[in-house]
């Protein structure tokens, strides 16, 4: 992909979704499997494929809202029933709770979209009159990566609350994208749904454009022998290298990420496909646009702040201490596999000092974090156990490795 070409706006998101991430996902060895079938993986070749619409009764849903823009929530939501969104791969499995009361109502309009890299999180690729484009999050029984993509009653409602908490976030190079409007169905057992998240960032500005951060560095495997993006954007911009990439892109997405979790005791997983750099059509980075809200927070955290609980609470529903989130976050998520990606373009495009990189970054995680002892282990790392468990769980585990990034 060329840098001109992001100008083009959604056709050249979408692109950047499915095509340029060669040899972005290698930080862990599931990070690269996927159980969705080829033709719904974002790499297939297939353009767009259809969700399943069924138009289910109001009152057999549940409803979570965090503002959403109005024509969006006019197109699923009418006074006596709600379209209700099935990704085509679920619908059509055997054994999924649920889907015996979603085949009792009609079926609707189908709605067309195509995979984002996330695979569970898909983008229309067509809406009618005055609908905008939106991305929509699916239940996805199935593994991606590490986890089974269910999206469950508490996902959603988690989701939704952090959605309205971030309104509270005042920071110029902070933006997120809402996940705005949830539904859900099913009674008494374990209700799943979908979320709509909608692709104008808050607080809104002007039209400008986005790359999804692992874009940066990927490799396009359409067109191989493009230069990364990064790179691109050096060169146009006539940027010092090192100095861009700290400046520009990590210490405004340490900032954000330390702002949150102090202010607000939310714990944003703000790895590459997280996090969008927000450009203006000089390609110069305005701000750091954070998505997928099903975060774990810190309780301790907010109430120290006289905030309301919230989610997912580490001491109420993690069995690990909560040094061992702060770690998994910032030193894996965001350290590893994010800045590290990024310094592998600095040291094999330019003479950049890997030394300096981490140092500066480092000064600036302990000026964001003075009391940084209280908050993370502080000779080691811990990230996920190497082995799959059922049901979602997880185990962290001390790597035995010195902080890389703090
Ligand atoms: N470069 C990337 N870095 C991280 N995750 C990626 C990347 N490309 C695709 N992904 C996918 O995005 C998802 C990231 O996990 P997470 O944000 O927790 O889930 P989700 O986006 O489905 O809510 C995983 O499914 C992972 O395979
Ligand atoms: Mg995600």
């Amino acid at each position: 992909m060329q840098l001109d070409d992001i100008l083009q706006g959604d056709p050249a998101l979408l692109y950047m979704e499915r095509y340029v991430d060669e040899g972005t996902r290698t930080y862990s060895p599931f990070a690269a499997k996927s159980e969705v079938g080829a033709e719904y993986q974002p790499r297939s070749s297939r353009p767009s494929f259809d969700l399943v619409t069924v138009v289910a009764p109001r009152a057999r849903v549940a409803l979570f809202q965090a503002g959403p823009q109005r024509d969006l929530l006019e197109f699923y939501v009418q006074p006596e029933e709600v379209r209700f969104l099935i990704h085509p791969e679920t619908w059509a499995s055997p054994g999924i709770d649920n889907l015996d009361v979603l085949r009792t109502f009609r079926r609707g309009e189908p709605v067309q979209v195509a995979p984002t890299a996330s695979t569970r999180t898909v983008y229309t690729t067509a809406t009618p009159g005055t609908v905008p484009a939106h991305f929509i999050k699916l239940h996805y029984p199935r593994r991606i990566s590490r986890f089974n993509r269910r999206l469950r009653l508490k996902n959603i409602r988690n989701s939704i609350e952090a959605t309205r908490d971030l309104e509270h976030v005042r920071f110029e190079r902070f933006a997120y994208l809402p996940d705005s409007l949830g539904c859900t169905c099913g009674g008494d057992g374990n209700p799943w749904g979908f979320l709509v998240r909608e692709r104008i960032p808050r607080p809104v500005q002007e039209a400008r454009f986005l790359i999804p951060c692992f874009a940066l560095y990927g490799g396009d495997l359409r067109d191989p022998q493009n230069l990364p993006l990064l790179t691109q954007m050096i060169e146009r911009l006539g940027a010092d290298p090192q100095a861009f990439v700290i400046e520009e892109i990590m210490l405004p997405v340490l900032e954000c990420w330390a702002r949150v979790v102090r202010e607000r005791g939310i714990l944003l997983e703000s790895h590459a496909q997280n996090v969008l750099l927000e450009v203006d059509q000089d390609f110069r980075p305005l701000r750091v646009v954070h998505r997928d809200f099903d975060v774990w927070v810190d309780d301790k955290a907010r109430k120290n702040a006289g905030l309301q609980d919230l989610g997912a609470s580490i001491s109420a529903d993690s069995p690990y201490p909560r040094e061992q989130h702060y770690s998994l976050v910032y030193d894996h998520f965001i350290g590893r596999e994010f800045f590290g990606y990024l310094l592998q373009v600095l040291t094999r495009f330019y003479a950049a000092s890997e030394r300096e990189v981490r140092n500066r970054i480092a000064e600036a995680f302990h000026e964001y974090f003075p009391d940084a002892d209280e908050f993370f282990p502080s000779a080691t790392t811990y990230y996920f156990s190497n082995e799959l468990l059922p049901g979602n769980d997880f185990k962290l585990v001390d790597m035995k490795q010195a902080p890389e990034w703090r």
